[in-house]
């Protein structure tokens, strides 16, 4: 594992699970780190109901304007909970907004269960494919702290 300025870290994270494995990164590459924001309030029980139903409905949100353009970066991490069996809404809204201004991505999720088409969808809107990616399950490991392992050998390829 390298050292690498011209890496940025850039994810999402409703409930935090995402953006400690993003802190981490950030601090194992030394590279810059974007949270994505999304305009529409993510909180609380309700509001999980109505974040599945915009998977569902296939719409885009609208998240905060980017500060950084990935187009400056060698590498761009971007990192999703899974939502409904699928790439979270303001990491697909950040993705499809993003087409074409990135160069090399890798990709890494959390989830509660052990599948999804996050990925698949991801290098379906960027048409790239990951140089390396982590599955991470938020309860059974990234809670437990039982992920270290899997995250050195995501970031080995990088
Ligand atoms: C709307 C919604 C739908 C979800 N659907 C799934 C799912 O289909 N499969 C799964 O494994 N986890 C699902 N989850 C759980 C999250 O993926 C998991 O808790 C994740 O680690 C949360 O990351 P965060 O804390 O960074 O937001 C869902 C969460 C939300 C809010």
């Amino acid at each position: 594992m390298m050292s690498n300025k011209r890496s940025q870290v850039v994810y999402y994270s409703r409930t935090g699970t995402t953006k400690k494995i993003a802190n981490e990164i950030f601090k194992k590459l030394e590279c810059d780190e974007e949270e994505i924001v999304d305009m529409k309030s993510r909180a609380g029980a309700m509001r999980y109901v109505d974040a599945g139903r915009d998977v569902k409905k296939r719409v885009l949100t609208t998240i905060q304007e980017p500060i950084r353009d990935p187009a400056e970066y060698d590498l761009l991490i971007i990192g999703t909970p899974v939502w409904a069996g699928s790439l979270s809404v303001p990491v697909k809204t950040y993705c499809t907004q993003m087409r074409g201004r990135v160069g090399r991505v890798a990709f890494f999720l959390t989830q509660d269960g052990d599948e999804s088409s996050a990925f698949d969808e991801m290098r379906a809107i960027l048409g790239k494919d990951p140089i390396s990616s982590l599955a991470l399950n938020g309860k059974k490991e990234v809670d437990t702290g039982t992920y270290p392992g899997k995250l050195d050998a995501f970031l080995d390829r990088v």
